[in-house]
């Protein structure tokens, strides 16, 4: 979309878009958005200008339109200037106000036959030009990737996820090599037992944005990984159980880790939603949830709700079951995919790590 024309108003700039429409701008927004290189610094791309220190005077003397920089200049009467971009002023032609990022794009699975292509690339097509787009690519479409060939050695793992981000920091430590006969396990996750379809981290603040799980040696039997899609079972229940859906979103879950020298606690709905009641990020974890309590009607609606989504989650037709071994990498987003393990016998060294889901979020707006 172009700009036509303008017309400068006692409230704002009036800009005319070639299919008809127009947007009013106000002076001060114009102002405060300019990105000359006095107000928005051309390297750092912060914004320099300060319209709060002192109350501009923002009566204009005119404003330009310069077609071929496809920027507009604005001279103001106290002698500076503004100049603002066509396709700044574009994005913001509509009123909105920030929005987090909603999971998925209408590609959510219900079962693993509505993944249409299997996210799966092998190793060395990760490490070639572009390996790493189409990596984040199935991440983002259906929420899981798989890499398939991979050396099966620790540094060829944290060199894969170093290809994306730096690996995340935690009470875990980062990138971590462990096995299922630790002394003295910190969580479930070190051990044999079976785990209940889960999201990581549902006691900090932020939790890890994706996981990445390789299992380097294996002399077991079991331990059979599966996953479902979260986003998949919100969209179903805002459909089918709408009231369900509400409590879920509007209910603060707490959950915790305890351990000697350790207590986090964080609490947020299992779905959190953004201003438009878009799915942003989903977070379930049973065996971390710490007590609450709720007024006890509200408590027995939540209790309700709370068993919708923990038995469709555990919906074996809904789970895409698969063995990890030696070779295969899996990364999931942990902010909407949960993932289960049967229990195990014998003896399996797995490593891995979390990437930030600001970084996950970076990468794909650089490849948009
Ligand atoms: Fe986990």
């Amino acid at each position: 979309m172009t700009i036509q024309s303008i017309k400068p108003q006692s409230d704002g700039l009036n800009v005319y878009w070639n299919n008809g429409t127009s947007s009013c701008f106000p002076w001060l927004w114009i102002r405060d958005h300019s990105e000359s290189e006095v107000d928005l610094h051309p390297d750092s791309k912060q914004r320099q200008i300060d319209v709060f220190s002192e109350t501009p005077d923002n009566s204009i003397n005119k404003a330009i339109v310069d077609q071929n920089k496809k920027n507009i200049t604005v001279k103001w009467t106290d002698n500076s200037e503004s100049s603002i971009s066509f396709d700044l002023l574009h994005s913001m032609s509509e009123v909105s106000s920030p929005s987090a990022q909603a999971l998925g794009d209408g590609t959510y699975w219900n079962s693993v036959s509505d993944i249409k292509i299997f996210p799966e690339i092998s190793y060395n097509e990760f490490m070639d030009d572009g390996g790493l787009n189409k990596w984040l690519g199935h991440i983002q479409a259906n929420g899981f990737v798989l890499v398939t060939d991979t050396p099966a050695s620790a540094d060829a793992t944290k060199e894969l996820m170093e290809r994306m981000a730096y690996v995340r920091n935690s009470i875990f430590g980062g990138f971590s090599v462990w096995d299922n006969k630790l002394e003295d396990p910190d969580d479930t996750a070190f051990t044999s037992l079976s785990i209940e379809p889960h999201t990581d981290g549902t006691y900090v603040h932020d939790a890890p944005g994706l996981q990445t799980l390789h299992c380097l040696k294996k002399d077991s039997i079991g331990g059979e990984n599966q996953l479902v899609d979260g986003l998949a079972i919100a969209e179903k229940m805002r459909i089918e159980y709408p009231e369900y859906f509400k409590l879920l979103f509007k209910i603060n879950i707490p959950g915790r880790y305890i351990k000697t020298d350790t207590y986090l606690e964080a609490k947020r709905p299992l779905f959190r939603i953004n201003d438009e009641e878009k799915v942003v990020q989903v977070s379930f974890n049973n065996h971390d949830r710490a007590p609450f309590r709720l007024d006890n009607d509200l408590m027995s609606k939540f209790y309700e709700a709370y068993k919708v989504f923990h038995n469709l989650a555990n919906d074996k037709s809904r789970q895409f079951q698969f063995m990890l071994e030696p070779g295969k990498v899996l990364t999931f987003d942990n902010w909407r995919v949960l993932h289960a393990r049967s229990s195990l016998t014998g003896y399996r060294q797995l490593c891995g790590g979390y990437h930030n889901r600001e970084d996950f979020e970076s990468k794909l707006r650089l490849i948009q």
